[in-house]
Parts: structure tokens; sequence; C-alpha cells
């Protein structure tokens, strides 16, 4: 094994203006705000301006992302974009990105595992950096998923919202970065967490259809079993990792695990009140909110996991 590691040299996000809230979701839809914040936690979220594409806000977070590592354009030599709402079947969004940052040498592709795409993208990158095939990837988990809900079907649409979160990951000889992953599918659960249509089944994308006490049920005890053998492979103690950075699907099901791992509720970044599941951007944004806020800081030790339509799940032990 190399000494090189991953390291994340600069991060960024972007959310789209309009912001969604509880109340005027009730004026399209039989619900309340009263319901959405039991069952969720969820108060408002962003959705993408009419023309807004997945593209647009991946690629305005990895210019946040880029100035913050002080970097320019042309120090990446690769792009994976983690969403599961391509601005087109084809060319990636990834390639689309790499053409708005006005790239023009390495690769760029995507990664499609729903709301788990941004763990398994830093998993790819890790791999590809350490092997020193790259020397710099840009890792952006971007959604438009308001443009695949039923906006009539009250149990999926008060619940995702639209953003985009980048990572830049610097190949380094160094003692942070990325120290660890666990990566899990289960393809037997295809349906209870999928979209209507698709390419080659509808010649349509479809709208997302859920079964939400399905999806519930296997979230905590899959996710928590992720993180446990990850920390234990890493030979880390729960109670040393300073922050927990959960996929914001529900705060439910981030107390749900906190607690089954007895980590303290005040170590876990929750955003899900203002951003709703944002799918594969829900990670990089819950981070750099908590990196904004001053909460996470340089040499803090976080765990990061997701759960997503496959099902697909994993999660990523890392030091800022
Ligand atoms: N407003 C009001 N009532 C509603 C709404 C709504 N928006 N939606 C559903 N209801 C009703 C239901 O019709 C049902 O009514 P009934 O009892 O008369 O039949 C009642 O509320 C309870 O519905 P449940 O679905 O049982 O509610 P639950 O407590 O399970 O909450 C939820 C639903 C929030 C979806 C929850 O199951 C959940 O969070 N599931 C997991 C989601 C998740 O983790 N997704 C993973 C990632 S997503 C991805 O990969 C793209």
């Amino acid at each position: 094994m190399s000494d090189f590691r991953a390291r994340l040299a600069g991060q960024g996000y972007y959310l789209p203006e309009r912001v969604v809230t509880n109340e005027e979701l009730s004026t399209r839809v039989e619900t309340s705000d009263e319901w959405i914040r039991a069952r969720t936690g969820i108060r408002e979220r962003r959705i993408a301006a009419e023309g807004e594409t997945t593209s647009d806000l991946g690629f305005e977070a990895a210019k946040q992302a880029l100035s913050d590592a002080r970097l320019s354009a042309d120090d990446i030599d690769l792009i994976i974009v983690a969403t599961t709402t391509p601005d087109l079947v084809f060319p990636a969004t990834a390639a689309l990105i790499q053409k708005k940052l006005g790239i023009r040498h390495g690769a760029a592709f995507d990664i499609q595992a729903v709301c788990s795409g941004f763990i398994y993208a830093l998993a790819v990158a890790d791999g590809l950096l350490k092997g020193g095939v790259f020397q710099r990837a840009l890792v952006i988990g971007s959604e438009t998923m308001s443009r695949i809900l039923n906006w009539e079907d009250r149990t999926t649409c008060v619940l995702f919202g639209d953003g985009a979160g980048a990572w830049i990951l610097d190949r380094t000889e160094s003692d942070s970065g990325l120290l660890g992953y666990d990566l899990r599918s289960e393809g037997h659960y295809a349906d209870i967490l999928k979209t209507s249509g698709g390419v080659s089944a509808t010649q349509s994308s479809g709208f997302l259809e859920m079964e939400g006490p399905a999806v519930f049920k296997h979230a905590v005890t899959k996710i928590s079993n992720s993180m446990q053998r990850l920390l234990e492979r890493e030979n880390v103690d729960v109670n040393d990792v300073d922050w927990f950075v959960p996929h914001q699907a529900n705060q439910r099901i981030l107390e749900g695990v906190a607690d089954k791992l007895k980590i303290d509720r005040n170590r876990v970044v929750s955003t899900v009140a203002v951003h709703g599941n944002t799918s594969a951007a829900s990670v990089p944004l819950a981070f750099g909110q908590a990196v904004s806020d001053g909460r996470i800081k340089r040499g803090n030790l976080c765990l990061l996991e997701a759960l997503g339509g496959g099902l697909t799940w994993g999660s990523v032990l890392m030091r800022y």
C-alpha cells in the first residue's frame, strides 16, 4: 500500500435561490407543516429555477471548492459527479461541468448510486488517486431531484430538494484525508425505491416512487452496520469521531443511527430542516455548512454515511 492519501484540499456548495416552505407545499397537496416536521424534520427545501440544471449547480459548487483550495480549474485532472438527475442521458454531467470549467485534459465521468452516490464517488476517487493515475480530483454531488418528483404525490414531493456540494481531493503524503470506506448494495430491494420509468424501459425518466416505511426499516440497521464495520476495520473508537455527517433523508433516521452507535446527538450534523433530501448532494452540503459555521475544523475526524435507491449504502471515515 502506498503512503499517499486523498486529502480534502477544499470544498464548496451551492443552493438554488428559491426556498419552498412546508406551508407553500400544503397549498398544493394535502399535507401540513406539522406532519412534515414531525415525520421528517424538514422545514423547507431549495428548488432549482426553470432552466437551471444539475451541471449548473455542480459548476457553482466546484467554483467554491476551487476558491477554497486556492486552485485553478487547470489543476484538476479528474472529475467525478454523483447524480441521479443528470442534465442529459449523455454526455455525463461531469463532462458538462468540465466544459464549463474550461478543462481540456484529464477524465470526467458520472456515478449513479442515488443517495449513496457521493460516498461511492469518494471511494472511486480515492482508489484512482492512491493508484497514482490522477493527481487531483473534483468530486461533486449534484441533484435537481425536483425534476423527477410527482408534485401531486404528497408521500414523496415533500421530502426532496435541489443542491450541490463539491470536494477537491489531492493525492498527497499526509495523515489527513480519506482513511477508509465501506460500500454495500443489495439490488434485491430495487423495487422499494425507484423511478417509474427510464430510458430503456419507457423512454422517459418517470417519477420517484418510494415505499417510505420499508426504506426506513432498512436505513437505521444497514447504515449502523456499515459504520460499525468501517470503524472496526480502521481500528477507530466511535468516541474518537468528532463529527458524524449523515445523508440528510430524515431526522428520525439520523437520530436512530446516532443512538444505535451511542454518538452524542450534538456531534451529528443535521441540515435536513433546511435542505430536505438532496440525494447525492446531501453529504457534501451538510459537511460544507458545518465547515462554514465553524463546527467542523481542520484535523477533525469525520464519519460520513448514506443509504439510497438500489438499495445502496456505505460510509467513509476521513480526517479533514
Ligand atoms: N402529509 C400528510 N400525510 C401524509 C403525507 C404527507 N406529506 N405523506 C404520507 N401521509 C400519510 C400516509 O398516507 C399515511 O396515512 P394513512 O395512515 O391514512 O395510510 C400516514 O401519513 C403515515 O404514512 P407513513 O408512510 O407510514 O409515514 P412514515 O412515518 O413512515 O413517514 C416517510 C414517511 C417520511 C417517507 C418515512 O417513511 C421515511 O423517511 N422513509 C425513509 C426515506 C429514506 O430514507 N429515503 C432514502 C433515501 S431516498 C433516495 O435514495 C432517492
